[in-house]
């Protein structure tokens, strides 16, 4: 028995109420188990990382908590109450904003157009009101605003493709969107993979900052010394389950890859 899998016995977070909850998710494609009976609680505020191997299950977990997926068992709450996410759209109209692994973003589209992708501005009057033509200077203007406050600098013009963008770039346009519209929950499913180390560390600015505004975030990454950084805890996945749920101060980097790969039990 292990008897450290559903118990997040590091810190007392029983008191608080959870801005998200899921308890005892599973989900299987086939024959092939993604999610095996996993619970997971998102507090207000706190950056609440992911980590485990290929495979391990961190990307179906969260395509089953913002409706990307929808699990065969388990409950999902929000701000204490049930919710059934049956598509992406659902999740983001609830507040929650995600980065998927799969970057999706429109390669056609300027930045800014991406940016306000699924709630475009209209434009006043009758124009966007019948018309329904879109407020593309308004949107330049706020997406270029959005970007320089989340100090994304290396992104020069708002009106350039996405597809002209480098994969950093674009990863940046995705998080940045996240970051703008994310009201209750901001999810990032490897951030930091395509970027450089100058990206990366405004990526990770950039989730410390939506810390400080209030908003919970969870991130998934492969990379120890980023998720040690800015994780007030971490979650670790191994084998569709989860192994534990540690802190930065309980346990170091060494024994976090031991839990991941099944060395080590807590
Ligand atoms: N659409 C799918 N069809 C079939 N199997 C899938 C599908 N999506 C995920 N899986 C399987 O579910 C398991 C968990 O995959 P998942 O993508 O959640 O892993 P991960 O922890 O995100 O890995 P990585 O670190 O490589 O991104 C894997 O065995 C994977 O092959
Ligand atoms: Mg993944």
């Amino acid at each position: 028995m292990n008897a450290i899998d559903t118990q997040d016995s590091v810190t007392p977070t029983e008191t608080r109420t959870p801005v998200l909850s899921a308890r005892r998710l599973v989900k299987t494609y086939g024959h092939v188990v993604g999610l095996d009976g996993v619970s997971l609680e998102l507090f207000p505020g706190e950056v609440l990382a992911i980590i485990g191997d290929n495979g391990a299950g961190k990307t179906t977990l969260i395509k089953c908590l913002t409706g990307a997926e929808i699990p065969d068992e388990g409950e999902i709450e929000l701000d204490g109450k049930r919710v059934h996410f049956r598509r992406p759209q659902d999740a983001r109209e609830a507040g929650i904003e995600t980065v998927y692994q799969s970057l999706a973003v429109s390669p056609a589209l300027d930045v800014a157009a991406n940016m306000y992708l699924g709630r475009e501005l209209r434009r006043p009057g009758f124009l966007g009101s019948v018309l329904r033509m879109v407020d593309t200077k308004t949107m330049r203007a706020r997406a270029r605003a959005e970007l320089t406050e989340l100090g994304i600098s290396t992104l020069q013009d708002v009106a350039v493709p996405i597809e002209n963008l480098s994969g950093g770039q674009r990863q940046a346009v995705a998080v940045a969107r996240a970051a703008a519209f994310g009201s209750k929950v901001v999810v990032l499913d490897e951030p930091t993979a395509a970027l450089g180390v100058r990206e990366s560390n405004q990526v990770l600015d950039l989730i410390k900052r939506l810390r400080e505004r209030g908003i919970p975030v969870i991130l998934i990454s492969h990379n120890m010394p980023h998720v040690f950084e800015v994780a007030d805890r971490i979650h670790i996945q191994r084998l569709g389950k989860k192994a534990a749920t540690i802190t930065p101060q309980s346990h170091s980097m060494t024994d976090a890859v031991a839990i991941m790969t099944g060395a080590k039990r807590e």
